[in-house]
């Protein structure tokens, strides 16, 4: 009888824990296939769309018409018809580069930025659409990269009274790239070209299209790469923690030499995932996966053994995709993540101003102009102004510091001018927007 007791309540027990367990993992089961999100077919890990993005995509599938306002919005520049993937300031500080997927490339000046109206020049990319555009270091040309054809189109501006007119070079480069062109930039110096595929591939060409050199990022993928302002470094980024910067060595008479590797930025605890240099190439700054960004000294002769050093290290969201921007001056670190548009002072890495959802999509572009006056942004089919006050602060407080220290009268008087100007400037600002 005992024993039949025990069986039977052995047996209710086991009937139980299967129920039990069955359901549970039917549960799991259940609310995993609800999470999936398939591209191609294939399933994608979680991490990799988190479920945040999810509601964004849902936000943004209503119609182009983002609205978005902030009192230190300077202006909103719109003639495009398709989301701007890059944008580019020419290096005389004129003109400002726009390129769309709806085959257009717009050329705006940026005297009229703060003008009621904005003035584009259109420039049709024949047969394909360009997914970026750099101006030639003459600022006579600009150069795009095509979305379809995976190489490079030069385009000629012609500048006939107020008119520019556009022409593109009778042959494209040859295509040499084995993935998609992820950015490309152009020597100051005039003597090469760089683009970067999502492979590990770094091609330098001259102004022909020939090849110069093939460089092997070993950085398992790039993420960015660019050349430094001042035309003599080329440095990458991607999964490792370190960025790589190499010098493109000339000959005197211009003969292209070598690619050398020159010096690492180490520090990092996670995968870069993009950078920026200040106008003169002496400083860096860098944003990674482990949810810092770093700014650099990079005014170094690596030749001598030097190696750059780190200023400061400072925190931000860590939401990707984000961009990196370091305005001309190295005063000012801009970051996007997704639509948000975070500044910091670059020095004391305080938070100093913060845009919200400033695009419809996520951000695909970020720059300081080359007078330090405005950050841009885009994604959708405008581009967005900011006035960078940030700056204007940062410079009245090292101007203020030199002040302290100098001695001579003349630097003086030189020092409080500048401070009154910065000053009535950032006023004008306030004011305005007041
Ligand atoms: C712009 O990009 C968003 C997000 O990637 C996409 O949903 C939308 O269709 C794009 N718009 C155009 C006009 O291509
Ligand atoms: C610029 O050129 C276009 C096309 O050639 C012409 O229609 C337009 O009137 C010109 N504008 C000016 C200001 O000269
Ligand atoms: C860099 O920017 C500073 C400050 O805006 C400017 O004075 C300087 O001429 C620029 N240098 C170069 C190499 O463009």
């Amino acid at each position: 009888m005992v024993v039949l007791v025990a069986v039977s309540v052995l047996l209710g027990g086991l009937v139980l824990l299967i129920a039990f367990l069955f359901g549970r993992a039917r549960g799991e089961s259940q609310s995993e296939s609800t999470e999936d999100v398939k591209i191609n077919g294939q399933t994608a890990p979680e991490k990799l769309f988190p479920k945040k993005q999810k509601l964004h995509k849902l936000r943004n599938e209503k119609p182009q018409q983002h609205t978005f306002n902030h009192p230190l919005l300077a202006s909103v520049l719109k003639a495009h018809s398709g989301n701007i993937t890059c944008l580019d300031f020419s290096s005389n500080g004129k003109y400002l580069a726009t390129c769309s997927d709806d085959r257009t490339v717009r050329i705006w000046t940026t005297k009229d930025f703060l003008d009621r109206d904005h003035r584009s020049l259109r420039a049709n990319v024949e047969f394909d659409h360009a997914t970026h555009v750099r101006f030639s270091n003459d600022c006579r040309a600009f150069i795009v990269c095509l979305a379809n054809g995976e190489t490079l189109r030069m385009y000629k501006m012609t500048k006939k009274d107020d008119n520019i007119t556009f022409s593109a070079s009778p042959e494209d480069f040859p295509k040499r790239h084995k993935a998609p062109i992820i950015n490309f930039g152009v020597a100051e110096t005039g003597k090469f070209f760089m683009s970067a595929s999502s492979d590990t591939t770094i091609l330098v060409w001259n102004l022909k299209g020939e090849v110069l050199a093939s460089i092997n990022t070993n950085q398992m993928n790039n993420a960015y790469a660019a050349v430094s302002p001042c035309g003599r470094f080329v440095a990458s980024c991607g999964f490792t923690p370190d960025v790589k910067v190499w010098e493109v060595c000339f000959a005197k008479g211009g003969v292209f030499r070598e690619v050398c590797r020159a010096f690492d930025l180490k520090g990092h605890t996670a995968g870069v995932c993009g950078f920026a240099f200040s106008n003169d190439s002496s400083k860096m700054a860098t944003v990674s996966k482990d949810g810092t960004w770093k700014m650099w000294n990079t005014d170094v002769e690596y030749k001598k053994q030097q190696d750059p050093y780190l200023l400061h290290t400072g925190r931000w969201s860590g939401k990707e995709p984000c961009r990196i921007a370091l305005s001309p001056d190295a005063r000012v670190i801009a970051i996007s993540s997704a639509s948000d548009i975070t500044v910091y002072n670059a020095q004391t890495g305080e938070v100093e101003e913060e845009f919200l959802s400033v695009h419809g999509v996520v951000i695909t572009d970020l720059a300081f102009d080359t007078g330090n006056r405005f950050l841009v942004s885009t994604g959708d089919r405008a581009v967005r102004l900011f006035h960078n006050t940030a700056g204007y602060r940062a410079a009245i407080a090292d101007m203020n510091d030199m002040l302290k220290k100098a001695t001579n009268k003349g630097t003086k008087e030189r020092l409080q001018q500048q401070i009154r100007d910065a000053h009535k400037a950032l006023n004008a600002v306030m004011k305005k927007k007041n």
